[in-house]
């Protein structure tokens, strides 16, 4: 079974797919920012996607126009409430936003 590892944490959770991040991470104990629960628009759970960039879901063109507003974004950036997981494979993800 594809796992999802958080970092800085090194939590290990197994996943499924359709699984979303944002969801799995507050139902994991991560601690994320979510000001707008999920619609792309404020941006608090930036994270970087390390490991398993085929193992998500592809950039939806909200998600771009969000992270395209934002500072301190790189080609590594996704929005966790926008990121689904395929259950192809392992992924491994930074958070970047704490409560
Ligand atoms: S929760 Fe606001 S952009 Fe993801």
């Amino acid at each position: 079974m594809p796992t999802l590892t958080f970092k800085p944490s090194g939590n290990t959770i197994t996943i499924a797919e359709g699984d979303n991040i944002l969801a799995l991470m507050l139902a994991h104990g991560e601690k994320v920012a979510h000001k707008c629960d999920g619609k792309a628009t404020c941006g608090e759970c930036h994270i970087f996607l390390l490991e398993g960039r085929k193992g998500v879901s592809r950039l939806s063109p909200d998600e771009n126009a969000k992270l395209d507003m934002m500072v301190g974004v790189g080609s590594k950036s996704r929005l966790a409430c926008q990121c689904k997981v395929l259950g192809t494979e392992d992924v491994t993800v930074e958070v970047l936003s704490f409560v």
